[in-house]
């Protein structure tokens, strides 16, 4: 999708995906940097490693904890810094390493695009505490949800999750387990789980304890396969769904505009995407 984008603004970049042993981490990036790259992105399970490893970290790697996208930013000669889209034909003399955030953006933005979703005052059931789940409950409170259910297979994470909750939008009402209410309907269920990425996995979702007539949309953070068995009984029982390749976009969008300076081409990133993920599996 970032080729698709670069073709499209006419940029002469390229995005190259490379394995890297978390190990040589921190080597990797001072060797991007030491070769003039405009930036980075990062995956499990370099986003925690990579936080302490940049020059700086911008407000939305604090929050997140995690580091999902760098930049290198060049000095110029009036002594501020600059990003790559900005540097000219003069290599700058000094560069260093921001880290961003833009994954739980990019949930936001996929939810709102996707399924419609208004988020201030919802009632959300989230299914995953993990990395993604943690991002993902703490991001729906700081878009004002107005209660939150946190499900996870190991108890301990959803209470360590809700005291955070709890301490930084003491406004979210935070409840564990499944809605005992069954009566009011649940505005969102997000499968923040990795069940399902798998044929013949378990549902993330206790069909004893929650019911998909109880719910109105249903997000499945996996886009690969593209339906799994949870998002098309949500489906048949009336939800709309949608899957997480929306998030996937959304946050590379950000990323393409923290390195170019300019506005993503969602629409040419959305189809490179999907050609990409879909047309060729
Ligand atoms: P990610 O970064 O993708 O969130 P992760 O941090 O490993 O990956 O989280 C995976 C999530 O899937 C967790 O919520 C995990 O539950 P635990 O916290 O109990 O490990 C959940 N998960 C993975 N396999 C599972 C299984 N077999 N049954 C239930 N939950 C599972």
């Amino acid at each position: 999708m970032h080729n698709a984008a670069f073709a499209t603004l006419g940029l002469n970049w390229r995005y190259a995906a490379c394995e890297v042993d978390p190990a040589k981490l921190r080597a990797a990036i001072a060797g991007a940097q030491a070769m003039g790259f405009a930036g980075l992105n990062l995956t499990v399970p370099h986003k925690l490693l990579a936080v302490d490893m940049v020059d700086e970290l911008d407000v939305s790697a604090k929050v997140w904890g995690a580091v999902n996208t760098i930049r290198f930013e060049g000095r110029t000669a009036p002594g501020d810094w600059r990003p790559p889209g900005e540097w000219g034909t003069d290599s700058p003399a000094e560069v260093r390493s921001v880290g961003f955030n833009t994954d739980a953006d990019g949930l936001v933005a996929s939810l709102r695009e996707d399924l419609q979703v208004t988020l201030a005052g919802a009632r959300v059931l989230l299914l995953g505490a993990g990395g993604a789940g943690r991002t993902a409950a703490l991001k729906l409170a700081s878009e004002k949800v107005s209660e939150l259910f946190l499900v996870n297979r190991t108890h301990a994470k959803i209470l360590e999750l809700r005291a955070e909750i709890q301490k930084k939008f003491p406004a979210v009402a935070v409840g564990l387990g499944y809605p005992k209410d069954t009566n009011t309907p649940i505005d969102l269920v997000i499968n923040a789980t990795s069940l399902g990425l798998k044929a013949g996995d378990p549902s993330p979702l206790d069909e004893r304890q929650f019911t998909w007539q109880q719910a109105r949309a249903a997000y499945d953070m996996i886009y690969r396969p593209a339906e799994t068995a949870w998002l098309q009984a949500a489906r048949a029982a009336g939800c709309r769904t949608a899957n997480g390749l929306g998030m996937l976009l959304h946050q590379g969008a950000k990323a393409f505009e923290i390195w170019t300076g300019k506005a993503a081409p969602v629409k040419v990133m959305r189809e490179a995407l999907f050609a990409n993920i879909y047309a060729k599996s």
